[in-house]
């Protein structure tokens, strides 16, 4: 996910049912966590008009194209914050709704990170979470990885995208969190990865973490997954671009 790659044409789908899903009020004081480029802190910001939105994320490169974008379309009711949600000691209960896209699974201790993200939301504030379902519920993950490695194994728990993918954990660590009324709603919606295969090959190449796949291997060895890279998305072409199958859920809770 760089400035190359479109995360959200990506994501254009799943983006709509979490917006719906959001919910943003007029007045809303809204937390936007992992805002990476910021297109959902954006959106926050056009519909709490006389509210306000925070976006904090840890990537300085992410946040400074976010502010760029938030320029450019003038809303001034938007602040980003370089920070690591899971301890930045955010000011005393101040949010009334706090989103992520795809933000929140990536935390070491995620009680911990939830229970110092709590500490910023008044009581009764709405949590709603984007995060991506298993691992073998998500073609795009599953099929590229095997396409790149060859592994047909999946790695196991711990942070990363799938960490909140089994609905009785994620609500256990929200629950022991201090959130309340959690509930998981099924988002099957494909991914995009760009109008043809030459163009998703090109995005998913420059993608880092399939970079770092290929990094490891020997020229012949990485020329042959690459071939069996593209032949992946050749087979998910469409009239109207490369789709793969994916599972999400969006997640509501409220702070205790
Ligand atoms: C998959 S990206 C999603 C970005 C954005 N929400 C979107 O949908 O375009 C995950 C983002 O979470 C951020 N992130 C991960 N762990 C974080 C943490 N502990 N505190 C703040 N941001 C974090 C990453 O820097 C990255 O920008």
């Amino acid at each position: 996910m760089t400035d190359l790659f479109d995360y959200d044409a990506e994501l254009r789908l799943h983006n709509e049912l979490f917006r719906a899903a959001a919910r943003v009020g007029s007045h809303d004081r809204v937390l936007d966590i992992g805002c990476g480029t910021g297109q959902s802190t954006r959106q926050a910001a056009r519909a709490a008009v006389t509210g306000s939105v925070v976006g904090v994320d840890l990537s300085a490169p992410m946040l400074e194209r976010a502010r760029r974008l938030t320029d450019d379309q003038g809303l001034a009711n938007v602040t980003y914050q370089q920070a690591d949600a899971q301890v930045h000691r955010f000011p005393s209960p101040q949010f009334d709704l706090c989103i992520s896209r795809f933000g929140v699974m990536f935390f070491a201790d995620p009680v911990a990170a939830f229970t110092n993200i709590g500490r910023a939301l008044r009581p009764g504030a709405r949590l709603v979470l984007l995060v991506w379902q298993d691992r073998d519920r998500n073609e795009w993950a599953s099929a590229i990885r095997q396409s790149l490695t060859g592994a047909t194994d999946t790695p196991g728990g711990g942070p990363g995208p799938f960490s909140l993918a089994d609905p009785t954990i994620a609500r256990g660590i929200l629950a022991a969190a201090g959130f309340t009324d959690v509930s998981f709603t099924d988002v099957h919606e494909p991914v995009y990865y760009g109008p043809d295969t030459a163009t998703a090959l090109d995005s998913m190449l420059r993608l880092l973490k399939y970079e770092d796949l290929l990094a490891d291997l020997d020229t012949e060895t990485a020329e042959r997954a690459r071939a069996r890279l593209r032949a992946t998305l050749a087979a998910h072409e469409t009239d109207s671009g490369v789709y793969f199958d994916s599972r999400a859920w969006i997640i509501t809770a409220r702070r205790h």
